[in-house]
């Protein structure tokens, strides 16, 4: 079937097209009825359905004779591991920890943040709270305590677990005073703390609060999984907003297993038994839905990597791991790409690996630039398929869906709409905006099943952030257009939200930590471009005095950044101005900023209030490139 036929099915006929697509789950209670709507009118898939997305991902497998396929293939160059976990290995851990969690007194309906490394205890503790239905809240590990706290008061757990410590190429990175300081600065009080240890040399602390992981699991009788309904909210994932608050994305189990079990059919192209691999974190979307659920509850063997595509320990790393596992269909980010481009332009690592096995390299996180794409293409002679989602959809929006049919690749497109998508171009007055008009990407509603129900206690910031500016559509924060042929083009965000090599922050959020520093009068922070992150952070202060010493400052709120919201942000450059733009009503002209900022051709507003700003910080940029870079 070509992909026309199948999307005009799936939003001309959704119920025949999502009921379908349920039926490939093994439901404990088949759902009947296709939606229903919440208290809020927001919509609910498949309400009377009752399943479980541990027993999917795991024994479902093993009571069809699968119990011996690998599920999980940890590669850890940064501490020299290799592990392959199978179907009845991955439910030995996750029912005997499901059975822990349990004599601790975690029931289904409660909280539970997860703060560990790349490492197969991570993916142990998301399967064995789904498996009693604990709803858990994977947090980052490059998150500062600051941030985990905030996590941890908005979603207030009865426990964390986590790990010794994570390993950032060769440096050890101890978890537990990072998790003793969230504690700290929560207002919220945890009962109990489940810790890992990683045996690499790191002091660890048991005590009444602390509970050893391995001594948990070897006590605990194991659980089998418990039905939920498909509704029961399966995770938070928390993600920057517009303001200095993350937000916690509700997720549900029915529509997501739906979802996720259709997209690694026919957008990955990927057949149970095969080799997925998304090279991400699952701390992030990419992690839950690519690294954990979707490839696990579709029988594939997924890969956990920890390390980077460079330097762990050199730009071949992800050819090894391909040529090893014989990857199927892989997904990165294209910074991750970038990387490896900078490091090995000619691709002679490439060259040395039998890479037969791949057959689509899917890119997603961030925008990816024409060479990235074009150079990705011409050294892996595959189709390199760029295509766009977000925290709050769970699985692409927009793509080149292979296991439905190969569309023509058209470089700088994210791809068309994904079934059971309407993807609509806005303008600013609502009306529909004409082929290759620029506007707001929006989504019409209802969305398809796997995409958020919610934010976390918290459905007004849902309504006003999404639904309100355009009735009857899911609007994305995301600017773009879309061809005659359907294909869009993704433009990048028209909020305060930054992409950092894939990695999505607020500047909302890192303004807040500039701004308080008492020497700064005001201040600006926004996205300029880079050649290997995509996108970095950069700061322009007005100082409250001419006696202030800029380097300094800049050295104290690049520590700052790093403390209250993590490395991860890579806040490393501060400008001094004499003033900000401003409209003359106030507000900060930060496009304008940016465009000076990254030394594009920028028009200055006819809103500014004095137009001679523009010349001023142009030149304090320009003295900043030569002085420093
Ligand atoms: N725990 C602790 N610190 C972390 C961390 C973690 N889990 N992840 C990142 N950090 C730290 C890094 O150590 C680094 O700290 P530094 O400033 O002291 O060096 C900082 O956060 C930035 O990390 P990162 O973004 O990984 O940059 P890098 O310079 O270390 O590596 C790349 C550059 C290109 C190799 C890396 O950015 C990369 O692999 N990008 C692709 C990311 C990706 O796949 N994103 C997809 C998400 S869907
Ligand atoms: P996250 O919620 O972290 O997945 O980030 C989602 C945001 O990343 C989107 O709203 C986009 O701004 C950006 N993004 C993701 N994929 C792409 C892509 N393929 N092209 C352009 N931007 C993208």
């Amino acid at each position: 079937m070509n992909y026309q036929t199948i999307y005009q099915q799936s939003i001309k006929d959704p119920k025949a097209f999502w009921m379908q697509q349920a039926a490939s789950l093994n439901w404990f209670v088949e759902p009947k009825t296709l939606t229903t709507t919440d208290e809020n009118e927001y919509t609910q898939w498949f309400p009377d359905g009752k399943l479980n997305m541990s027993y999917l991902c795991i024994d479902q497998h093993i009571k069809s004779g699968f119990g011996d396929q690998t599920a999980i293939v940890y590669d850890s160059p940064v501490s020299d591991q290799r592990q392959e976990i199978s179907f009845h290995q991955l439910k030995e851990k996750v029912a005997r920890l499901a059975g822990g969690l349990r004599d601790l007194g975690i029931k289904s309906g409660d909280t539970a943040v997860i703060y560990m490394p790349m490492i197969p205890e991570a993916i142990y503790s998301m399967l064995a709270c789904a498996r009693i239905g604990v709803i858990h809240s994977v947090v980052f590990g490059g998150f500062a305590p600051k941030e985990l706290a905030i996590r941890i008061d908005d979603c207030q757990p009865k426990v964390v677990l986590t790990a010794s410590n994570g390993i950032e190429v060769n440096k050890k990175i101890a978890y537990q005073p990072l998790v003793d300081q969230a504690i700290s600065l929560a207002s919220h009080s945890i009962e109990k703390v489940i810790l890992f240890d990683r045996e690499q040399e790191i002091d660890v602390r048991f005590d009444d609060q602390c509970v050893d992981f391995n001594s948990l699991i070897a006590q605990s009788r194991p659980l089998d999984a418990m039905p939920v309904l498909s509704t029961h909210p399966l995770y938070i994932l928390y993600t920057s907003g517009t303001t200095g608050t993350p937000k916690g994305i509700i997720r549900d189990t029915g529509g997501y297993a739906t979802a996720l079990k259709y997209s690694m059919q026919h957008i990955y192209d990927v057949e149970p038994g095969e080799c997925f691999w998304a090279a991400s974190d699952v701390g992030w979307v990419v992690g839950h839905s690519y690294i954990a659920y979707g490839p696990l509850l579709n029988r594939n063997t997924t890969i956990l990597f920890e390390g980077k595509p460079i330097r762990t320990p050199d730009a071949s790393t992800f050819w090894r791991i391909i040529e090893e596992n014989e990857v199927k269909s892989m997904f990165t980010a294209p910074t991750a790409i970038r990387a490896i481009k900078k490091e090995d332009p000619n691709g002679d690592f490439i060259k040395k690996y039998d890479l037969s096995s791949l057959r689509y390299l899917f890119l997603a996180g961030e925008r990816c630039d024409q060479a990235t794409l074009e150079w990705t293409g011409e050294q892996l002679q595959i189709p390199v398929i760029d295509h766009w989602w977000q925290t709050e959809s769970g699985w692409p929006i927009l793509a080149n869906s292979a296991g439905v049919e190969l569309l023509p690749i058209k470089t700088g497109s994210a791809g068309v709409s994904v079934c059971g998508y309407e993807v609509t171009i806005l303008r600013e007055d609502g009306s529909p905006a004409a082929d290759n008009e620029e506007g707001l990407v929006c989504i019409k509603l209802p969305l398809p099943p796997g995409t958020l129900m919610n934010l976390w206690r918290n459905p007004k910031r849902f309504q006003a952030g999404y639904l309100d500016r355009f009735p009857g559509y899911y609007f994305s924060g995301d600017g773009g257009f879309k061809d005659a042929d359907g294909y869009v083009y993704i433009t990048g965000r028209v909020d305060d939200i930054i992409n950092v090599a894939g990695h999505r922050l607020s500047t909302a959020e890192m303004e807040e930590i500039v701004a308080a520093h008492p020497l700064v009068a005001e201040c600006a922070v926004f996205g300029v471009k880079d050649d290997l992150k995509g996108e970095l952070p950069l700061g322009m202060v007005v100082l409250k005095n001419d006696a202030v010493n800029a380097e300094e400052l800049e050295k104290e709120l690049i520590q700052k950044v790093r403390e209250e919201i993590g490395a991860v942000a890579a806040f490393k450059k501060v400008i001094p101005v004499m003033r900000l733009p401003k409209t003359r009503s106030g507000k900060i002209l930060r496009k304008l900023l940016r465009s000076i900022a990254n030394e594009d051709e920028y028009q200055i507003p006819s809103t500014i209030d004095d137009p001679m700003i523009a010349a001023e910080i142009e030149a304090e940029v320009k003295k900043r490139s030569m002085v420093k870079d």
